[in-house]
């Protein structure tokens, strides 16, 4: 078993934005901005918008963090975003999700100007992404593929199983994995809540995405001798052994599948760090397209 570290991947990534963003400073050209607006105070999501504002830092990048309360309404969340969408030195920005339930989410991601919409979640892009036109690919799905394409991951021919529908990672990921491309050319099978014989199609997969956030749901019985596994998971589990009182547990049993494929992406340090790479690959991508 050979480990996919996404942690390494993506610090190959970090290190060659660095080197573009050091370039257009010595050049007088503008640094790229992305703005993040979180809503509310869930644990997750803080860490994560966190954990994407640190990379900007680390990279070079500007950021900004805006934050409301839970009960910030609909209106004032679209005034935000319009602000944004007309403010020449935000490049790109993202509207963490979930949202509270009285805020229409698809409306929020509507609103948002296409062209800087770095997370790749409005209809437009997510569309062009289907046809394989120029777009901004959503982070996690194109954080894998980048991820599997690094690591020397030949996908041609595969039999892929994804576990999930999920508009962020297993729709959009079954478009990009099944397009004739490589990492693609796989043979998907898109597999959900209502998918008969489940684990009888895991065990005949080559490649296994793993996206539902059911901590060890994928069990070494379900995988098949040298599969490649992903595991998108993230789920805080209380964990009494740890100072904050949880850990994060994929959605893999790490322990007993490592033993039987060829590749596994850890929790944490697989797919997570990918996906802020892929923003910051989208974040600088934004600039360049909009000629600054
Ligand atoms: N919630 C979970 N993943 C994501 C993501 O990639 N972007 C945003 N905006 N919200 C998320």
């Amino acid at each position: 078993m050979r480990l996919l570290d996404g942690k390494a991947t993506a610090e190959e990534i970090r290190r060659e934005l660095r080197k573009a963003v050091n370039a257009r400073r010595e050049n007088g050209q503008k640094i790229p901005h992305l703005a993040a607006v979180l809503v509310g105070n869930d644990g997750g999501s803080l860490t994560y918008v966190n954990a994407k504002v640190k990379a900007c830092e680390d990279i070079g990048f500007e950021s900004s963090l805006i934050r409301y309360d839970d009960d910030v309404t609909e209106d004032e969340l679209l005034r935000k975003v319009d602000e944004l969408n007309n403010d020449p030195d935000i490049d790109g920005f993202i509207v963490q999700l979930p949202l509270p339930n009285h805020i229409d989410e698809l409306k929020v991601t509507e609103a948002i100007d296409p062209t800087k919409d770095v997370d790749g979640f409005h209809p437009t892009n997510l569309g062009r992404m289907v046809l394989n036109l120029p777009c901004f690919l959503p982070a996690t799905p194109a954080g894998i593929m980048e991820l599997l394409k690094r690591n020397g991951i030949k996908t041609s021919g595969m039999d892929c199983v994804i576990i999930g529908r999920s508009n962020i990672v297993g729709t959009p990921l079954s478009v990009m994995l099944s397009r004739s491309s490589e990492p693609g050319n796989c043979t998907v099978t898109l597999t959900h809540s209502s998918t008969k014989d489940l684990e009888e199609k895991v065990k005949k997969a080559d490649l296994i995405i793993a996206a539902i956030g059911a901590p060890g749901f994928v069990t070494a019985e379900m995988v098949k001798e040298g599969a490649v596994v992903v595991d998108v998971g993230t789920t805080r589990v209380a964990d009494e052994t740890k100072k904050r009182g949880w850990a994060l547990k994929g959605d893999v049993d790490f322990e007993n599948v490592a033993e039987k494929c060829s590749f596994i992406t850890p929790v944490p340090g697989g797919v997570g760090p990918m996906t802020i790479a892929s923003l910051m690959i989208n974040t600088l991508k934004a600039m360049e397209l909009n000629n600054k």
